[in-house]
């Protein structure tokens, strides 16, 4: 890695000056003047009774005696007031680029391989998927590719809500209306859910049977269970058709329900260890520490009624996924306002000892919006389902330009995909953002369609020339040349970095600059016609591996290319 490099090499001058300072390098917040920059000579003004800028000037010159014939920079600086500043060489950007190129996974080094579970989607059966749904899809199904990519076997588990409140209600709704099972539909369960959801709003008895009906189901009763089969597998066939369609694919299909027969396991275990309390009836967890500055509830482990909890079913899927796969990490991706609901769980499996052996992480994402900083919904003022939003977007999509109508259905179909993946993934994952489908669809700005066009501008250029493989060490010809170059050298960190924080945007964004600088390479330096030999297979190989960048990218954020737009 590039800055590790820097800062092995920056030690050893510091060591030599027998300086206490820790080599620190940084990418320059000012592209222009440097590539790579040291900050650490202010902190040490005071302890060396130095002004930073007398540090910096030392360990330059010191830096040059050391390396006297150093091919690695063209310029190593002290500036005013006290920074130093490295600019690579051309021998040393080309040198890197074809490593990169000829090795897999752009030379990067990975880490050492783990095996990780990735609890991601979470959607409620017998309710319809929508907007709220996507962030859990699209930013865990890019994390999870992230992961793989690094080399980690990784499970991807749905997590379906199959055992809750709304389960209750929609059989009681299904018994009101006469339904037999067999003639249960997803029209059916999309309009009863909602209309027994208000209905036990309004009466506390038609509630409390909800809630009987559901604590029935979960101790067995044989009857519910028939329902609960059928809306399952009702319900799952559409859940499925959602996700095939935004290529989110899951390893597993497992639900809350499929943690019921370990749940005795865990009470047996919480008994012995005296974590289980009894307030009102209810059996909960203590989980508050000294520490804390904000209190923390305990977990609520058993209502009073005897049922579980989403908290009672998470225990039990971490005793099934140690069972069955013996993870050494576990990684839900919910809505942050279940911050608090994972921090419980969590610390309830410190003291069950898990912790010792098992990294748990939540990752919490913000809401979608709409312009008017609220949960977006539609003109009707309800909550858009996932299909009609699909819909909408390739409506959107096709009038933003007579061409696009030209394009097949399949292409269309992986345009409205980059289209909402590209908006939502370019946002960190823990703020809100608000949706505009007139922006997001535009094929200029920051945008799905901006980055694809790009892609395929390019590759029309290469599939009428061969790249080489190999580039002249000495040459980058122009500033357009240059910064595109040190934008492809800033891939393995930007990786990194969206691999170790779990930001997806880390890597749209790179994709963004990426493209930027792509476009900008291209407008100004033509190759077709281009006489001069080496620079046309100097800019061939810098345009291909640009490519390769992209397409490689692409897939890790789940959006595919399409062939013609
Ligand atoms: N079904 C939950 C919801 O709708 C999300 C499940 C997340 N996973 C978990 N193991 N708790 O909010």
């Amino acid at each position: 890695m590039i800055i590790e490099y820097i800062e092995e090499k920056l030690q050893k001058v510091l060591d030599s000056l027998d300086f206490d300072i820790k080599a620190k390098v940084v990418v320059s917040n000012r592209r222009e003047l440097c590539d790579y920059q040291f900050d650490g000579c202010f902190a040490y003004a005071k302890t060396l009774h130095k002004a930073p800028f007398e540090i910096s000037e030392e360990i330059v010159h010191k830096y040059q005696e050391l390396y006297p014939n150093d091919e690695d920079f063209s310029q190593v600086a002290s500036a005013k007031p006290g920074f130093i500043n490295f600019t690579l060489s051309n021998t040393f950007i080309n040198r890197y680029l074809e490593e990169m190129n000829s090795k897999e996974k752009f030379n990067i080094k990975m880490p050492a391989k783990k095996k990780i579970i990735i609890d991601y989607g979470g959607p409620n059966i017998a309710k319809p998927l929508h907007v709220g749904h996507l962030r859990s899809a699209i930013v865990g199904e890019s994390i999870k590719r992230i992961l793989k990519y690094f080399g980690h076997k990784v499970i991807g588990d749905v997590h379906l809500g199959d055992y809750g409140l709304q389960i209750g209600q929609v059989i009681y709704g299904l018994q009101q209306a006469n339904i037999p099972i067999e003639k249960i539909t997803i029209e059916i369960l999309e309009d009863i859910y909602p209309k027994m959801s208000a209905l036990c709003k309004e009466e506390e008895q038609v509630k409390e049977k909800c809630a009987e009906i559901t604590k029935n189901l979960q101790d067995g009763n044989e009857e519910y269970q028939k329902y609960f089969q059928k809306i399952r597998e009702i319900s799952g066939q559409d859940i499925l058709k959602i996700y095939d369609y935004l290529d989110v694919h899951f390893d597993l299909w497992y639900g809350e329900s499929d943690a019921y027969p370990y749940i005795d396991k865990v009470t047996e275990e919480l008994k012995k260890k005296n974590l289980l309390m009894t307030s009102n009836g209810a059996k909960i967890i203590d989980v508050a520490k000294k520490e804390d500055e904000l209190e923390i509830p305990p977990m609520i482990y058993q209502k009073s009624n005897g049922a579980y909890l989403y908290g009672t079913t998470d225990l039990g899927t971490i005793y099934e996924r140690i069972e069955d796969f013996n993870p050494d990490n576990i990684i839900y991706i919910t809505d942050m306002r279940q911050s608090l609901h994972f921090k419980q769980l969590f610390r309830v499996c410190e003291k069950l000892g898990f912790t010792q052996k098992i990294t748990f992480e939540h990752l919490g994402f913000g809401t979608v919006n709409g312009s008017d900083g609220k949960p977006f919904k539609t003109r009707a003022g309800s909550v858009p389902k996932l299909d009609s939003l699909f819909k909408e977007t390739k409506n959107v999509f096709l009038n933003s330009n007579s061409k696009n109508q030209d394009m097949s259905e399949e292409d269309l179909d992986i345009l409205v995909n980059a289209i909402i993946k590209f908006a939502d993934l370019q946002n960190n994952r823990e703020k809100d953002y608000i949706f505009d489908l007139n922006k997001f669809s535009e094929v200029v700005g920051k945008t799905g369609p901006y980055i694809l066009y790009t892609y395929l501008r390019i590759e029309s250029i290469l599939e009428k020339e061969t790249a080489n493989i190999k580039l002249d060490q000495k040459e980058i010809f122009n500033k357009e040349d240059r910064n595109l170059r040190i934008k492809l050298l800033d891939l393995e960190n930007t990786l990194k970095y969206s691999y170790s924080t779990r930001l997806p945007s880390i890597l749209a964004n790179y994709l963004y600059e990426l493209c930027v600088n792509m476009n900008a390479f291209y407008e100004k330096n033509h190759i077709n016609n281009l006489e001069d030999q080496k620079k046309k297979e100097s800019w061939l190989f810098v345009l291909n591996l640009g490519n390769k960048v992209i397409k490689e990218m692409l897939t890790l954020l789940s959006i595919k290319i399409p062939k013609k737009m």
